[in-house]
């Protein structure tokens, strides 16, 4: 039976796929279960330090499985229905924290459900003619599994409500000029500007990418003082996992004036 969802390694980055390009990608119980797999065996992988996840085919995703997500589940009854939430939810939520710095690189379609690993991923990357949209309200339901959540996170409030309430898709070139991704480029430059951000990544300490974004996320809901608590606790708890890093950062910039910080990472020492 094939993968529903492969991997490959290249040069440190995992490239993770949504492999059901004959159903778009739609997010199935079975492929939610196997992407958790694949999340599980590459998050503490030494020989991989950043997560690309895109899609085989024409689609990124188009969303939850309408057929296998959906309605079969609700004809086998509530119990079901959740367990197939908390497996979906689960990987998400996985992605939300995960251990390396995650990118998104948006081929195609992009529907409903596929909104929560977007915002998952750290950084998104789209084709300018990729499509997003928030199907739910085109077939009757409200934007759930998050996506509403997500809209509202990374839209204005009028954009959020606009692009929930009409179900109309936007392209690549829009979805970077509303906040919904970082970067539209033009399908075939997708994967190579991909691999340079991913290559910048990989230049940096990988304690403080883990500390940085969950900071990044996690300030969005606290008052000023708070954060200001949680980000020295948090390069407190860093400094246990790596207080060699940022003393060689301070002596490369300091001592050995051999770069500055404000332009570009220190040099890491040789992995072994
Ligand atoms: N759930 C279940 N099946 C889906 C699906 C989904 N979300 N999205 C696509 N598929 C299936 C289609 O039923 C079709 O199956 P079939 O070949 O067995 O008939 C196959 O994938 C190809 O889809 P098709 O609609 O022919 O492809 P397309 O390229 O013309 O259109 C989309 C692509 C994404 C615009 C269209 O498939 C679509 O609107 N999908 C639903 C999007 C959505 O609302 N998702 C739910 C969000 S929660």
């Amino acid at each position: 039976m094939k993968s529903l969802v492969t991997f490959e390694i290249t040069d440190r980055i995992a490239w993770v796929r949504f492999n059901r390009p004959e159903k778009r990608n739609a997010m199935s119980p079975a492929l939610n279960r196997r992407m958790l797999e694949v999340l599980d065996e590459l998050e503490f992988r030494e020989d991989a330090g950043v997560v690309v996840l895109t899609g085989e085919g024409s689609a990124w995703s188009a969303g939850m499985d309408l057929q296998e997500y959906f309605r079969e589940n609700e004809a086998r009854g509530l119990g079901a229905v959740r367990q197939a939430q908390r497996e979906a939810y689960g990987w998400w939520r996985r992605l939300r924290w995960y251990q390396k710095p995650t990118i998104a690189m948006v081929n195609g379609w992009c529907f409903g459900g596929g909104y929560a690993p977007l915002f998952g991923c750290d950084l998104a990357y789209a084709a300018e003619d990729a499509k997003f949209g928030l199907s739910e309200i085109n077939w009757g339901i409200l934007p759930g599994g998050g996506a509403t959540k997500v809209a509202r996170e990374l839209l204005s409030f009028r954009r959020a409500m606009y692009h929930a309430l009409t179900g109309e898709t936007i392209d690549g070139k829009r979805a970077a000029d509303w906040g919904l991704v970082n970067e539209a480029v033009p399908a075939a430059q997708l994967r190579e500007r991909v691999t340079a951000v991913a290559k910048v990544l990989l230049e940096k300490n990988p304690v403080a990418l883990k500390a940085t974004k969950d900071a990044v996320r996690r300030v969005a809901e606290m008052t000023f003082d708070n954060a200001e608590d949680y980000l020295v606790r948090a390069q407190e708890a860093a400094n246990s996992f790596d207080n060699e890093g940022r003393k060689e950062g301070i002596r490369q910039f300091i001592d050995e004036k051999s770069y500055k910080p404000g332009l570009g990472a220190y040099r890491k020492k040789p992995r072994k």
